[in-house]
């Protein structure tokens, strides 16, 4: 048997396995079980998030003959025949082909004509926004008077280039990336399913690659199972999936709290002689200062941030041995950095230089810690440097 993609194996078939867009497949849930069916329907937002998934979805619900709740049976001849593509009364139009006034205007002939099997007759248009001017004038007409047999269910990823009077005959449906966790949580049913042992920290490298697109994930893992024939590990992961390693800034961070210097030239050796891109390690480096920012200021909703779940511990540790004030200065140091690194002929060696001076920054001086030693010493004991110290800091705070 040949080996079908992921994307397509596990296409949601009811309404509850649609992942995060539960805004979109309640109010169709309610919509089917009341009977409210509307004529018109447009569906936005990214790719690969459910939009056509959700339209062949209600494609069926409104033609299933298989009875009970709002879902298809997916069992009748109506939800066969759509299932496989050749229902004569579900018809998929792709926009960005059919963008022309005559093949719009052979759309609305052929709306007058009855359905065969189905209830109704649906038309489902892709990339509608890719339709010239006169062929949504066409489909305007349409619009206004659809006969009641008919359902048209468009879809968009730029519901902005669709024109109002279009938009305004439409129920709209903004459809949402799809969250991280909730992509990671998916690829752990797939692979369950599937009987593939991936680990979490691999399964969410996978997700947050995916940036949002459920269908780009399952095609990243496709490659990911492909690539790494049973052998799972993060470092064959990153490297099929041109990622870098989480775990690669927790370890340089230990370097830069440490102070050590030669750890971090030995550390850019290391990227180097690991393929890294250092372009990309490079503004990781700055989403990492980022993400130990945002922890050290005790953010309430770790999930909220682009951190893997499995690393939210490491990231807690690691942000507590950094002083706010270091943190900010070093993520500044790097921004900074920016012009330098991107024009340098020399990429290797301006990056080890940036290490160098992380790991160099002089160390803010925690006012607790330096008060209790404050305290512990003799009254004569506190040397210039820290005194100046403490005194600039308190100039900082006012
Ligand atoms: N919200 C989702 N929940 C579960 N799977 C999804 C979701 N969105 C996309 N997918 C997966 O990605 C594939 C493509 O999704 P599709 O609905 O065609 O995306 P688009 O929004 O680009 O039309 C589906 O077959 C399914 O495997
Ligand atoms: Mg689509
Ligand atoms: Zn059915």
């Amino acid at each position: 048997m040949s080996y079908i993609v992921l994307a397509r194996k596990y296409r949601p078939t009811v309404f509850g396995e649609v992942v995060a867009q539960d805004h979109v497949t309640r109010t169709l849930v309610n919509a089917l079980t009341a009977d409210r069916i509307s004529h018109s329907y447009l569906f936005s937002g990214p790719r690969g998030v459910g939009k056509t998934t959700t339209a062949r979805l209600l494609a069926r619900a409104v033609n299933c003959t298989g009875g009970g709740g709002a879902d298809p049976c997916n069992q009748c001849d109506n939800c066969r025949a759509i299932l496989a593509g050749n229902s004569l009364d579900v018809l998929e139009i792709d926009g960005a082909s059919n963008r022309g006034i005559d093949e719009i205007r052979d759309l609305r002939e052929r709306v007058g004509y009855a359905p065969g099997t189905c209830r109704y007759k649906v038309y489902i248009i892709d990339e509608v926004h890719m339709l010239t001017a006169e062929a949504f004038n066409a489909l305007l007409k349409t619009l206004e008077e659809p006969p009641s047999h008919v359902i048209f269910m468009f879809a968009t990823t730029a519901p902005h280039k669709v024109p109002p009077t279009i938009l305004s005959r439409c129920q709209r449906f903004d459809f949402k990336a799809v969250p991280t966790a909730d992509i990671t949580g998916q690829l752990e049913r797939v692979c369950k399913a599937e009987d593939i042992e991936i680990g979490r920290e691999v399964l969410e490298m996978v997700a947050r690659k995916a940036e949002g697109a459920m269908r780009d994930a399952l095609s990243l893992a496709d490659q990911v199972i492909a690539f790494c024939d049973g052998d799972y590990t993060v470092e064959r992961a990153a490297q099929v999936l041109g990622m870098l390693d989480t775990g690669l800034l927790l370890e340089l961070s230990d370097l830069i709290t440490a102070g050590d210097t030669l750890g971090a030239m030995e550390f850019a050796d290391k990227l180097v002689a690991g393929g890294v891109d250092l372009e990309e390690f490079y503004s990781e480096l700055a989403r990492h200062y980022r993400n130990l920012i945002v922890f050290r200021l005790g953010v309430k909703d770790p999930a909220a941030l682009d951190i893997p779940g499995s690393r939210q511990d490491d990231y807690r540790r690691c942000a507590e041995k950094f002083e706010l004030d270091d943190l900010v200065r070093s993520l500044q140091l790097i921004l900074q950095f920016e012009e330098i690194f991107k024009f340098s002929g020399q990429q290797k060696i301006s990056l080890e230089l940036l290490l160098v001076r992380l790991t160099m920054l002089e160390k803010s001086v925690n006012i607790s810690d330096l008060l209790a030693r404050l305290g512990d010493a003799a009254p004569a004991a506190p040397g210039k440097p820290v005194e100046n110290q403490l005194k600039k800091k308190q100039r900082g705070r006012n």
